[in-house]
C-alpha cells in the first residue's frame, strides 16, 4: 500500500446538497459516493449496469462507513438513474431525467472510464476511450450545466483524468485514431483530453461571466480497480491481474484513491481555484501540451462538431441550443 498518501482532511457536511457521480458502481466513484453520502448528501450514481449499479447502493448502504471510528448516523440519500456514455442519445436520456427530476445539481463528477480497449467505434462513431472518456461527459456537462448554474453559488464540475495524460496527445488530424491505433494512445490521449476540456470549461465560463461553478481534473493515483478489466484480451492472457497485482503491492488503496477527488468536490480552499489539475488533494503539474491555451479550443471545437454543434457560437447560445436538444 502507498505509504505517502494524502487524505481530503475536510470535516465538511454535503446535507442538502445534490451530487452526481458517473461510473459510481465501482472503483473510484463508488468510494467517492460512499464518502459523500456519509456527509449527508443526495448522490446520485449514473451508471451503465442497472444491477452493478444497485449492487453498490446496497453495499453503501450497508457499510456507510468504512472507518468504524467515525459513525455518524445522519447520512444523504441515493439515487441510480442509467447512463451509457458509448451512446449520445443514452447521455441525452440521462440528462433529461435528471432535469426531469432533481431541482438542484451542485457537483457532476465525470469519473465513469475505460482503458486498454481494442479498436472499436460507438454507435455514434467515435473511437470508444474518446467518447467514454471525453465526449460523452463533455455533452452530460453542458446539458447539465444550466441546472447546476440554478442551484446556487459553490458548484463545481470535476473531471477525473490521469497522470497518464503526460504521454498523451491529441491527435487533431485523426481524432478517432483509425490510422493508427493503440489502446495506449487512445487512453492518454482521452486522458490528456479529460484536463483541457477542465481549463477550456473554465475559460468559457469566466468568458461568458457565469460566476459560481468552478472546475476541476485530477489524477486519483495508481489504484487496483476494475480499470484494466479489458487488457487481459487487448495485450496478453493476465494483464489485467499484473496490474491489480503491482498496484495492490505498491499504490493507494481505494480509498485513498478517492481522496483526490473528495478533496474537489468538498474542500473550501479547493473551492477558490477552478481549471486546475490536481494530485494528492493539492494542485499539480501538468504537462505542456495540457496548458496549451491553442489545443483546448482546438479541441473543444472538435467536439462540438463531433457533437454537430457550432463551435463558433458564444457560450450561452452554444448552451441554449444543445438544451434544445432535449427539449420535448
Ligand atoms: N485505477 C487507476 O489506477 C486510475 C488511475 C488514473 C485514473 N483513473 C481514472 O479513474 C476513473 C475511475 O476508474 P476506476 O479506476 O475506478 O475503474 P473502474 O472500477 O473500472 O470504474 C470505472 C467505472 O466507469 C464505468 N463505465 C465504463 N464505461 C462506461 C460507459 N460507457 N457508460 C457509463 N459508465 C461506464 C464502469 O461501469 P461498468 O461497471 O458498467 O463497466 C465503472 O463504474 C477513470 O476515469 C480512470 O481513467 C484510474
Amino acid at each position: 500500500m502507498w505509504p505517502f498518501n494524502t487524505s481530503c482532511d475536510s470535516t465538511a457536511r454535503f446535507d442538502g446538497k445534490t451530487v452526481i457521480i458517473t461510473g459510481a458502481n465501482s472503483g473510484i466513484g463508488k468510494e467517492t459516493a460512499r464518502d459523500l453520502y456519509r456527509r449527508g448528501a443526495r448522490v446520485i450514481l449514473a451508471c451503465r449496469n442497472m444491477e452493478r449499479a444497485n449492487a453498490a447502493v446496497d453495499d453503501i448502504k450497508r457499510n456507510p462507513f468504512l472507518k468504524a471510528d467515525k459513525q455518524e448516523d445522519n447520512t444523504g440519500d441515493l439515487a441510480i438513474y442509467q447512463l451509457d456514455l458509448t451512446s449520445f442519445a443514452s447521455v441525452k436520456e440521462c440528462a433529461k431525467n435528471l432535469l426531469a427530476k432533481e431541482p438542484v445539481i451542485h457537483i457532476l463528477i465525470n469519473n465513469a472510464g475505460i482503458a486498454m480497449f481494442p479498436f472499436e467505434k460507438t454507435v455514434n462513431g467515435n473511437e470508444m476511450h474518446l467518447q467514454t472518456n471525453h465526449l460523452g461527459h463533455f455533452l452530460l456537462t453542458l446539458l447539465l450545466l444550466p441546472r447546476l448554474q440554478l442551484s446556487g453559488f459553490g458548484c463545481r464540475i470535476i473531471n477525473v483524468s490521469s497522470c497518464t495524460h503526460w504521454f498523451g496527445n491529441i491527435n487533431f488530424d485523426d481524432i478517432n485514431l483509425e490510422k493508427s491505433y493503440g489502446p495506449w494512445k487512445a487512453y492518454t490521449q482521452s486522458k490528456l483530453a479529460n484536463i483541457l476540456f477542465t481549463k477550456e470549461l473554465a475559460r468559457q465560463l469566466a468568458k461568458a461571466k457565469i460566476t459560481g461553478i468552478n472546475v476541476y481534473a485530477l489524477h486519483p493515483g495508481l489504484i487496483p480497480t476494475e480499470i484494466a478489466r479489458h487488457s487481459g484480451n487487448t495485450f496478453f492472457y493476465g494483464a489485467d491481474k499484473c496490474w491489480t497485482f503491482w498496484t495492490w503491492l505498491l499504490f493507494k488503496n481505494v480509498v485513498q484513491g478517492a481522496q483526490t477527488t473528495i478533496y474537489c468536490a468538498i474542500d473550501e480552499k479547493a473551492g477558490e481555484e477552478t481549471g486546475l489539475y490536481y494530485s494528492d488533494c493539492s494542485p499539480a503539474m501538468t504537462s505542456s501540451r495540457a496548458m496549451n491555451a491553442d489545443y483546448s479550443k482546438k479541441l473543444w471545437d472538435i467536439s462540438c462538431r463531433l457533437l454537430h454543434l457550432e463551435p463558433e457560437e458564444n457560450f450561452v447560445t452554444l448552451l441554449n441550443t444543445i438544451s434544445r436538444q432535449i427539449a420535448d
